[in-house]
């Protein structure tokens, strides 16, 4: 298995290109499945989710053609559909649920594997579950998969979602597009990845629009045609970068990013005494010599404080003099990071879904070990500031959501290595 070696201390200097959002392209793809002709989707990833998620696709009767660097990829599909969409496949990467809504749409029936849960959660589906049932899908879950149908079309129903979801958004939205007659959801996430998701199925012919906040209008139609699309930046791997920049005082200008999206986070760096500029697709940031503490941070759906923040401002706030806490409100169990923050040296106090952090950290370079994406980055953060060389294990976790992180790092003066 891969590992990184870090040497810190370091300061990021220069400029980093940020890559397209893999939380935007999945569900793109996934819905590739509504469609009758070829569809191309640029600005992909190079992370092993999407990988991941193409594969899915092609056994499910997708053709997959791949641009020489592939970032672009053409889909256009075989007569034949398939309807399987295996375990080994949906359980290493849960959005492959994502395909339920579109095959059912589509075609009828799916028998798509439970995804499972994770290190961060249970993550269950029920209300992507409740929602496409209130379509029209009959289901019923024998041997860890969902063997699902419908008599004839979906038909178009009034849903509100019990709490916001962003899975069960993208599923139902997806599934509406080619129900009979109009579909109106209340109580959507509104994440910008649900907005990219949206544009990339209205490209297609899709009638979709927003009629409220959180209450989005689906009028069914019958085909979905070609269309060519590029995936919105990642505002997660931004966020990443910004807070990086941040943590060790360095001078970063960051590309091909949208600040618009990203408000929150902007305002919390500015907080603990960062200097940013932002122009259409940069921002400029510098970071401060001293960093302030923020008392509580909480993290919420957007346009709030994003919870796949939450382990890269925990390594942010373990730097600030004084205490902060943060108060994780979306997933159960997303402190997996902290037990190796303290091998770091840091002083952290966990109560139930509360972290105290109690600042003034000098980390210490050590050996550790990645647990889930986020918390991941967020030892390799941790690494760029603590003093000696760290090994962080099982780097395969970052690999499915940061492109080509190691190179982009090294080019802004950090020294990172990768061994296997
Ligand atoms: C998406 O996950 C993202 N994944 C996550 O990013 C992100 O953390 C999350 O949204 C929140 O923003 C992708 O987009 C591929 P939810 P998702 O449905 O859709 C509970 C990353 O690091 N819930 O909004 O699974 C759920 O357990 C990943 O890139 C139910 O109870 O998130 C959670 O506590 C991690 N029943 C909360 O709702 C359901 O049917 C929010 O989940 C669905 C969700």
């Amino acid at each position: 298995m891969d590992k990184f070696i870090v040497k810190g201390p370091s300061k990021l200097k220069g400029e980093i290109a940020i890559s397209g959002s893999k939380n935007a392209a999945l569900p793109i793809l996934a819905s590739t499945i509504l469609f009758e002709k070829e569809v191309v989707i640029k600005n992909l990833p190079r992370v092993k989710d999407i990988d991941t998620m193409i594969n899915l696709l092609k056994s499910l009767g997708s053709i997959v053609k791949f641009s020489k660097d592939k970032k672009t990829v053409k889909i256009t599909k075989k007569k034949k559909h398939k309807f399987f969409a295996s375990y080994s496949l949906v359980r290493t990467m849960r959005a492959g649920i994502l395909v339920l809504g579109a095959l059912v749409a589509k075609y009828q029936k799916s028998i798509t594997s439970l995804p499972g849960g994770c290190l961060i959660g249970a993550r269950p589906i029920n209300y992507h579950l409740n929602a496409l049932k209130k379509l029209g899908m009959k289901y019923e879950i024998k041997k860890g998969y969902i063997h699902a149908n419908s008599k004839g079309k979906l038909k178009g129903a009034k849903i509100r979602f019990s709490k916001i979801s962003v899975g069960a958004t993208e599923n139902t939205i997806i599934a509406a597009c080619l129900a009979n007659g109009i579909t109106i959801l209340r109580n959507c996430a509104i994440e910008p990845e649900i907005i990219d998701l949206i544009n990339f199925l209205k490209s297609g012919g899709a009638k979709i629009k927003f009629i409220g906040k959180r209450t989005v209008r689906i009028e069914g139609v019958k085909i979905l045609k070609s269309t060519i699309y590029s995936v919105m930046s990642d505002r997660i791997e931004t966020g990443t970068f910004c807070v990086a920049a941040c943590l060790t005082g360095g001078n970063l200008k960051i590309n091909n990013c949208d600040p618009k999206i990203i408000k929150a986070e902007l305002s919390l760096l500015k907080k603990v005494g960062a200097k940013i500029k932002t122009s259409k697709n940069q921002i400029h940031i510098l970071g401060p010599k001293k960093i302030k503490n923020i008392s509580n941070l909480v993290t919420k759906e957007y346009p709030n404080f994003p919870t796949d923040l939450q382990a890269q401002f925990m390594v942010l706030l373990c730097k600030a003099k004084g205490k902060s806490s943060i108060t994780e409100s979306i997933f159960e169990n997303r402190f997996m990071h902290v037990a190796e923050l303290r091998r770091l040296g840091a002083e952290i106090i966990i109560k139930k879904n509360k972290a105290l952090i109690l600042g003034s950290t000098n980390f210490k370079a050590a050996e550790l070990m990645s647990s889930d994406l986020r918390a991941s980055v967020a030892l390799v953060l941790a690494a760029l500031v603590a003093k000696g060389t760290s090994i962080i294990n099982r780097i395969y976790h970052l690999d499915r959501g940061y492109e080509n992180i190691e190179n982009k790092l090294r080019k802004v003066g950090v020294k990172i290595r990768r061994i296997s």
